[in-house]
């Protein structure tokens, strides 16, 4: 698959797992959608944790989930946060997104609304390698 794609359908993935993350103490709900160069979505919520240094952001559950599954190659991820507009990934996620995709795209939005495009290189221009 090439760069291009459904950044809106992708929007819609994410905001579509967001309904299903487990936020009951920030009550911060975030959903992620993770496209594969071979055209597959993984999605990912937050989940939350009673001892809070535990929980895991959307990002990275897809990102988890999807290289369990065996896949490496990552064109773009969606992010779609409570009702904000915007919500970028967090510094740590940038991180291990890296590890990945240095060349991702990063959209976020709300569906039928306005949509911003980022590079992760821009988001995170130094990202520790070895
Ligand atoms: N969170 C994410 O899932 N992704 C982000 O990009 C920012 C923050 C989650 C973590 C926590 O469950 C809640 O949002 C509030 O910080």
């Amino acid at each position: 698959m090439d760069k291009t794609y459904d950044g809106e359908a992708l929007i819609r993935a994410a905001a579509g797992a967001r309904e299903r993350a487990y936020a009951p103490y920030s009550r911060f709900p975030v959903g992620a959608a993770l496209l594969t160069s071979s055209g597959r979505v993984y999605t990912g919520v937050n989940i939350e944790n009673a001892s809070y240094g535990l929980t895991v952001c959307a990002e990275r559950v897809a990102l988890w989930k999807a290289v369990s599954e065996g896949e490496r190659e990552f064109v773009a991820l969606a992010v779609v946060g409570g009702d904000r507009p915007f919500t970028f990934p967090c510094g740590a996620c940038l991180q291990v997104l890296a590890e990945f995709a240095p060349d991702l795209e990063i959209i976020t939005g709300l569906p039928e609304g306005r949509m911003l495009k980022e590079r992760l290189k821009d988001l995170l221009p130094k990202a520790f390698v070895l």
